[in-house]
């Protein structure tokens, strides 16, 4: 029999015209209210039709995650399968991608290395009209429209396909992981055709679903799987149902997590599918557990009904966007780039979960494997700390959880307390490759897994300053105080005096990474001595305010007054190399006598420097890859007093290539600080253009650390925001253009309110007791309620 209602609308003229603006123009249902984008601007991001060339940027740039469950925005409909092959000079016309934060294997690769594991893609949708499938590349696509709804924290997509037949088949999507209950997935889709009598297939499935892992369980609407090396398991299950016009039609499951419908079409009538799942990860072998706990979830979302957990995923979405967003009157290139910054900061973390962290790339994409790196701790830290703070401290109680596997590596390499990995996944293990196999046969060293130990005092630098925002005592007694003294602990055995009575940090890699095995890197040394005199300002503060619990750390980690001393000592001795007469630091000794290239010559270049003029000379010359002893007058603006910070950003920058897309950001802020608005909009814009233009590098995921960094250019450059004084300050130097800055932050239990405009700052305690804080030169008292105005260049009003 064949359906009919409502959507039914026999005029064809009608549907026609709906099929030509690519909207489903029918009655409303409430899916279709569902699938409208934000109306509201500057909240979405469009991308139209489909390119080859551009498709897995687009796929990263638009993907969307709760930071429990990350997904790209690969086409879910009208797609061919995607299988794991070699493919030669064959690419992939789309990367589909859904990750579990947490899910880690070693894969047979070489060398052998922990990578994130892909899990099925379960929004896949394949369509088949008089049997035969809807495929991108068999026909013709007359349009395709991706959304990012930035404000909703979703995809939507619109598809109108001829067919070699001649049917023309839409379809709209939305799909999204949601932030109110992070196991759960949605998937919409309306699909119409433009005739009488078609035979119509929809088939819904789990696509590549266990590729590679052990299958536990394999039912109706659950399958758990088991990586091979590491025993975690994952459980993901779904439901699906499918309306035609007003009649829900009853599906077939042929397959485990597979549900297909037929029915005839009637021109211009819409189809409504509607898929919830949920997945459930556990670290351990047993997998009975973790289907349940993905059971239960999947019945939890049913009984409340898509439309519900679309609302608490809007309200959840909404929740963030107040907590954390920015908005930039008068330039609206900066407004869109800080909006996507937002969205995907919030889209990364998950509070609920600290036994994860966010890798290079986040959920968005396969490169660097899903490793966390110090762009965590240094670039997106300061974000979470001043407006998600629980988000902040699950990421750092996983580097608490992770210090066994840091303790087992300052070990191995000789050294006492806590070398964190360089690369790290879920155990705490050194996962940086030793090697790689270049594309010319060659087998390069990576040294960054022996050499690059600044990330210890990152990780105690992101400690710090999150206790510092939030003293939050229940963190620092249970983790922070541990990782500061163990920290400190590394660097006092790490730095070795010698016979000139300094004490040296030889052979290291600082986050200038083109220059390798060098001695005494500034940004470590500084870095470091910084991180032992928070260790011994923590012990004093423990010692006073909770005596019980020093004495009971010291014995746990049978930390002596010897060693103390030791550590005194190191602060006092420790090589910096900074020369007093000139105010200038050296990146590493001997880094001065290196060749001095003009980066001037090389502006037309498509390739990093190192590609140009080859790894051996640049590493002889002064080109720096990235924020090096810049990144140091950004964390540590206290070691640059008077003009020693614009004599370092001007040496520096002048050398800098800018090899890394944590470089533009972090000279953005410094610049911001430095009070030259220009260069630092300039520098704003390249990191932004990193991520949202087509910048083939970001196929493998957006660079998250990057757009950490376009974060802090804006609100720790340009507003001057400090998270690391006693009272929380801000010392604005927008750009003129800017009519008004705008946002909030988080400071020891209160939520403020900042507004930069017209030479005044304005800031509103939201929540909270009274506090004092510092605009400009001026401290004042902020009480609840009341609005204090401070004019920028004339002190309080
Ligand atoms: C950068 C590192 C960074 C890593 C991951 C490298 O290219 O030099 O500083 O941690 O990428 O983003």
């Amino acid at each position: 029999m064949l359906p009919t209602g409502r959507e039914h609308f026999p005029n064809s003229a009608l549907a026609k015209s709906a099929l030509r603006s690519g909207s489903l123009g029918d009655a409303d249902t409430p899916m279709r209210e569902a699938l409208k984008p934000t109306a509201e601007p500057g909240w979405v991001l469009s991308h139209e039709g489909y390119n080859i060339l551009s498709e897995s940027t687009l796929e990263s740039r638009f993907a969307f995650s709760n930071g429990f469950l990350g997904m790209r925005a690969a086409r879910s409909l009208s797609r061919g399968p995607t299988w794991v092959a070699w493919l030669g000079y064959s690419r992939w016309a789309s990367w589909p991608r859904c990750y579990v934060a947490g899910l880690f294997d070693v894969p047979n690769t070489e060398p052998p290395v922990s990578a994130l594991v892909p899990v099925a893609d379960w929004s896949r949708v394949r369509i088949l009209l008089d049997g035969q499938p809807v495929l991108g590349w068999k026909g013709e696509l007359l349009r395709g429209t991706r959304k990012l709804d930035m404000h909703r924290g979703l995809l939507l997509s619109t598809w109108t396909h001829r067919t070699p037949a001649g049917i023309t088949v839409t379809a709209s999507e939305l799909r999204l992981l949601s932030l109110a209950d992070r196991s759960t997935g949605l998937q919409l889709v309306r699909i119409l055709v433009d005739r009488d009598g078609v035979d119509v297939k929809l088939e819904a499935s789990f696509a590549m679903a266990g590729l590679g892992m052990e299958p536990m369980r394999l039912e109706r609407d659950i399958g758990a799987w088991r990586t091979e090396s590491t025993a975690k398991c994952v459980a993901m299950t779904g439901a699906a149902s499918l309306r035609v016009g007003d009649n829900p039609l009853a599906p077939n499951q042929p397959f485990p997590l597979q549900w297909t419908w037929c029915w005839q079409s009637v021109a211009g009538q819409v189809a409504e599918f509607d898929r919830l799942v949920a997945v459930a990860r556990a670290d351990t072998p047993e997998c009975d557990p973790t289907s349940r706990a993905a059971a239960r979830a999947l019945d939890r979302n049913r009984a409340l009904g898509w439309r519900a957990v679309l609302a608490a995923h809007e309200e959840a979405w909404n929740k963030r966007w107040l907590a954390g967003d920015i908005i930039i009157e008068g330039d609206d290139d900066a407004q869109q780039a800080a909006r996507f910054a937002v969205y995907h900061l919030t889209s990364a973390a998950n509070p609920e979960d600290d036994r994860v962290s966010i890798g290079a790339r986040a959920l968005t994409g396969d490169a660097y494997l899903g490793h966390v790196f110090w762009d965590t701790e240094i670039y997106l830290l300061p974000f979470y700390t001043a407006v998600w703070p629980e988000a902040a401290r699950a990421l750092l109680m996983y580097r608490f959880h992770t210090l066994p596997g840091a303790r087992a590596k300052a070990k191995h390499f000789g050294f006492k307390g806590a070398l964190f990995a360089w690369e790290s996944t879920d155990t705490g293990t050194e996962t940086t490759p030793e090697r790689v196999v270049a594309q010319d046969g060659s087998v390069v060293d990576i040294l960054t897994g022996r050499m690059e130990h600044h990330i210890s005092a990152d990780v105690a630098y992101a400690v710090w300053q999150y206790w510092n925002a939030t003293r939050d005592d229940d963190f620092f007694l249970r983790a922070g105080a541990e990782i500061l003294l163990d920290t400190a602990r590394f660097w006092a055995s790490r730095a070795v005096a010698e016979a000139d009575g300094r004490r040296h940090i030889r052979h290291v890699i600082g986050p200038d990474e083109y220059h390798d095995d060098v001695d005494d890197n500034a940004f470590t040394n500084v870095m470091a001595r910084w991180n032992i005199r928070r260790a011994l300002e923590a012990m004093d503060l423990l010692r006073a305010r909770w005596p019980e619990h020093a004495a009971t750390l010291q014995d746990k980690l049978g930390l002596t007054e010897d060693e103390f001393a030791d550590w005194r000592d190191a602060v006092a001795r420790i090589v910096v190399g900074l020369d007093p007469a000139t105010g200038l630091y050296e990146q590493f000794t001997g880094f001065h006598a290196l060749e001095f290239i003009d980066l001037a010559g090389y502006t037309d270049r498509t390739v990093p420097i190192d590609v140009v003029i080859g790894r051996q000379a640049t590493r002889r010359s002064q080109v720096v890859k990235q924020a090096d002893v810049i990144a140091l007058i950004a964390l540590l603006p206290e070691e640059f007093p008077g003009a020693m910070a614009e004599t370092n950003f001007r040496h520096y920058e002048a050398r800098c290539a800018h090899g890394s897309s944590l470089s533009a950001g972090m000279h953005a802020r410094v610049a911001a600080r430095l009070g030259h608005p220009e260069i630092a909009l300039s520098y704003r814009r390249e990191t932004a253009a990193t991520n949202l233009d087509r910048d083939p590098n970001s196929a493998g995921g957006v660079r998250i650390a990057g757009l950490g960094s376009l974060w802090q250019a804006v609100v720790l450059g340009f507003a001057g925001l400090d998270l690391m004084g006693d009272t929380l300050s801000i010392d604005p130097k927008i750009p003129p253009q800017w009519k008004s800055l705008s946002f909030h932050v988080r400071w020891r239990c209160r939520s403020v309110a900042i507004r930069i405009a017209d030479g005044t700052v304005d800031a509103t305690l939201l929540e909270g007791d009274e506090m004092d804080m510092r605009i400009a030169a001026a401290t004042r008292k902020l009480i609840a309620g009341a609005t204090l105005q401070v004019s920028i260049e004339a002190g309080p009003r």
